[in-house]
């Protein structure tokens, strides 16, 4: 008897762990690039995420952010299939000018881990500025450029995952001559608006303007395997009829990221050693001030990434890692469980 429930216990708890995560949670806003680390303070949740998100404008007009958060605060990230990531917002647009041509910008960039406190705003600098994702440029001048004197779709479709069908009869050509199509392709969830069974919600239509070629990205990069998810593409493009299923899948299955990791990877062994509850806001000024140096030019990749010195932690004391957390939990559950059916017995 005594055995069977020792089972049906240890099933219980390993079947549903009881997971808590301890998490950085603040945010500060500061003009543009002049990053100020907010104060900052831990709170605790059941199987959560730690986010930690870095949107430093190229343009010293607009301000920028610091932001540590648990993943339920964050409804753009849905379905991590791994607790250990990058998601970033990057796009290209054809510049006028033949001589910069294709120019790659980056947006936000936020840090997902789960270990106590590894989303500590004092590493912001060790984030990578961007995943770096590219296209060639081949294919976007094949894909995106040339002259639209006719028609666009309009669809509002799904898709599966591989956009494997051609066929555009479920869609409208509509008169668009001289301006731009466009196709928004989002990945379907079972949170998001776009429901379509895992694979991807397809709108397009015709833009009344002339915008330039242009694609954006929301991209998740998953650091341990090494494998990127597009979660959103949105292109515009001028020939006739471009904004069509093969345009995404092509542009879809171009695209490569190739983040810079080094200073990523030292607070990540930082992190596991050292304290959850380091006090944050008196150390931090020296590594800070004197990063992010952008040249302000048109072109992003010109803008010096931070060093990400300083902010190593100089706490020394250390604490439970998660999975040992866990284990105790589930120990204090299990000896719950026995006595209460001692109790019931007796
Ligand atoms: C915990 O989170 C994972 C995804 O990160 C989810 O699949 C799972 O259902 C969650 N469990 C609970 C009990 O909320
Ligand atoms: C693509 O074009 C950009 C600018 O238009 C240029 O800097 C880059 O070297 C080109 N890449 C290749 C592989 O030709
Ligand atoms: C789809 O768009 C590409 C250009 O992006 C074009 O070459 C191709 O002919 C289009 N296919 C259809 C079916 O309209």
């Amino acid at each position: 008897m005594i055995v069977f429930y020792t089972l049906v216990s240890l099933f219980i708890c390993f079947y549903r762990p009881i997971s808590t995560l301890s998490c950085y949670d603040c945010a500060s806003t500061f003009p543009g690039n002049n990053v100020c680390l907010p104060e900052c303070s831990q709170t605790t949740q059941l199987n959560s995420t730690c986010l930690l998100t870095r949107d430093i404008p190229l343009d010293d007009d607009y301000s920028g952010s610091v932001r540590a958060a648990h993943i339920n605060s964050e409804p753009f990230i849905f379905d991590a299939v791994d607790k250990y990531f990058i998601f970033g917002e990057e796009a290209v647009y054809q510049n006028p000018s033949v001589a910069v041509n294709w120019d790659w910008e980056y947006g936000p960039i936020t840090y997902g881990c789960d270990t106590p406190g590894c989303n500590n705003p004092q590493y912001v600098n060790s984030l990578p500025n961007a995943l770096k994702a590219r296209i060639p440029n081949e294919t976007l001048d094949r894909l995106l450029t040339g002259t639209l004197d006719s028609s666009c779709y309009v669809c509002d479709e799904c898709l599966d995952e591989d956009v494997s069908t051609t066929d555009m009869s479920s869609c409208q050509p509509t008169l668009c001559p001289q301006h731009t199509c466009n196709f928004v392709a989002t990945r379907s969830s079972t949170t998001g608006p776009a429901q379509c069974d895992g694979g991807w919600h397809f709108t397009s239509g015709c833009i009344l303007s002339n915008e330039p070629a242009q694609v954006q990205m929301s991209i998740m990069y998953y650091i341990r395997s090494k494998t990127n998810v597009i979660y959103q593409l949105e292109a515009t493009c001028h020939s006739d009829n471009c904004n069509n299923f093969t345009t995404f899948r092509q542009l879809k299955n171009a695209v490569t990221v190739d983040p810079d990791l080094t200073c990523l990877t030292s607070i990540t062994t930082t992190t596991s050693s050292s304290t959850s509850s380091v006090s944050i806001s008196s150390t931090t000024s020296s590594s800070t001030s004197s990063s992010s140096t952008a040249t302000g030019s048109t072109s992003t990749t010109t803008r010096t990434s931070s060093s990400g010195g300083g902010s190593t932690s100089t706490s020394t004391t250390t604490s439970a890692p998660s999975s040992a957390k866990q284990v105790l939990i589930n120990v204090k559950f299990i000896i719950l469980t026995f006595l209460s059916l001692y109790i019931i017995k007796f």
